[in-house]
């Protein structure tokens, strides 16, 4: 019997209704057909998501952006052309094609072309949109490697694509084109900076939307262990503070900061990157390292929100945010 390729294979478990783990170049998504509410039903279940978070639909180009949104403004063209595909997503005003339960009753509905080339193959391979949100329980951690989401949802999802580790190693940002001004609502792969040269204009970061979005929730893309964030030069003196009270302290040391003082401070130590890139894609790894070596306490430090630092930023405030959303 002929073996089928897993590209294939994948594509035949989302047109069956089943769930699909895939990466893109942010991190990995959970996919299921777009147009199959029953299927994108389960992917709220697995995930443990409340219905009301939307998910991002992931089509193959921009040609198709007007199959899922309406009305769609030449910025979100002019973005898409410059971004695409890539670690953008668009918010549009919907086409009444897309099942609410992927928009999660709103009127709006998120878009992107990822990057990955397996994710393309795949998209290609399925012939239509797929709904994913990233391809972890609410709250955790995303994950960047196939392993991550085997660990995280087990048989929870029917098939995972393994394309490797994820290069970019955070999720897109969320640049809401539905209304009068363009604003960010998550930062991400794409920079600011970068977004506000091709449009010629200054775009605010919304983190109080109107709109919900669950990376605007403040306890998000946690790990296990308390995060606590203090100014760079501090980060040694609160990482011994926590461990005179008998924690285990895992430190993400900052840029600059030589190793050689750390002697007989923390249980692991991880020396960041000072390139922002670089970082950006280790992050999420940083994270899993500090819990899978069981520290209570992480002593980290904001990098500067420019380029990528800004996406790095929001993701250590969150990851810091209150406890009590982690742990019911
Ligand atoms: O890089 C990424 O964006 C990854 C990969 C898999 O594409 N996906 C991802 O999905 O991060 P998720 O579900 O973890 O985050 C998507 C975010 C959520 O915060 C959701 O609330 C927001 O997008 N979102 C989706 N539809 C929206 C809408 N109509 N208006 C505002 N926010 C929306
Ligand atoms: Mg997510």
């Amino acid at each position: 019997m002929r073996e089928v390729p897993p590209i294939e294979r994948a594509a035949q478990v989302l047109r069956a209704g089943g769930l699909v783990g895939f990466p893109t170049e942010t991190v990995y998504g959970l996919g299921a057909d777009a147009e199959n509410p029953r299927a994108v039903k389960r992917v709220f279940t697995v995930k443990g998501r409340p219905a009301s978070h939307p998910l991002i639909v992931h089509i193959r180009d921009a040609r198709e952006l007007e199959d899922w949104a309406l009305g769609v403004p030449e910025t979100a063209f002019r973005l898409a052309e410059r971004f695409w595909p890539g670690p953008l997503t668009l918010v549009l005003r919907r086409n009444f094609r897309v099942p609410r339960v992927v928009t999660g009753g709103l009127e709006t509905v998120a878009v992107r072309v990822p990057g990955h080339e397996v994710a393309r193959s795949l998209l290609s391979a399925f012939g239509g949109g797929i709904a994913a949100p990233s391809a972890n329980r609410f709250g955790a951690v995303s994950p960047t490697t196939a392993d991550h989401v085997r660990e995280g949802l087990g048989s929870g999802v029917d098939y995972v694509l393994d394309g490797g580790p994820c290069l970019v190693g955070v999720e897109s940002t969320i640049v809401d084109v539905s209304g009068d001004a363009p604003t960010i609502l998550r930062p991400g792969g794409t920079t600011r900076e970068n977004l506000e040269r091709a449009l010629g204009r200054s775009l605010p970061v919304h983190a109080e939307s109107p709109v919900r979005s669950a990376g605007q929730l403040p306890l998000h893309y946690a790990p296990v262990a308390r995060m606590v964030l203090v100014d760079a030069d501090q980060v040694l003196r609160e990482a011994k503070r926590w461990q005179g009270e008998g924690r285990r302290v895992g430190l993400l040391l900052p840029p600059g900061s030589l190793p050689a003082d750390t002697q007989g401070i923390g249980h692991a130590v991880i020396a960041v990157p000072g390139d922002m890139t670089e970082y950006a894609g280790c992050l999420y790894g940083f994270l899993r390292e500090l819990d899978h070596r069981q520290c209570e306490v992480i002593v980290a430090s904001l990098p500067t929100p420019e380029g990528l630092g800004l996406a790095i930023a929001d993701r250590l405030r969150r990851a810091a945010g209150p406890r009590r959303c982690l742990v019911p």
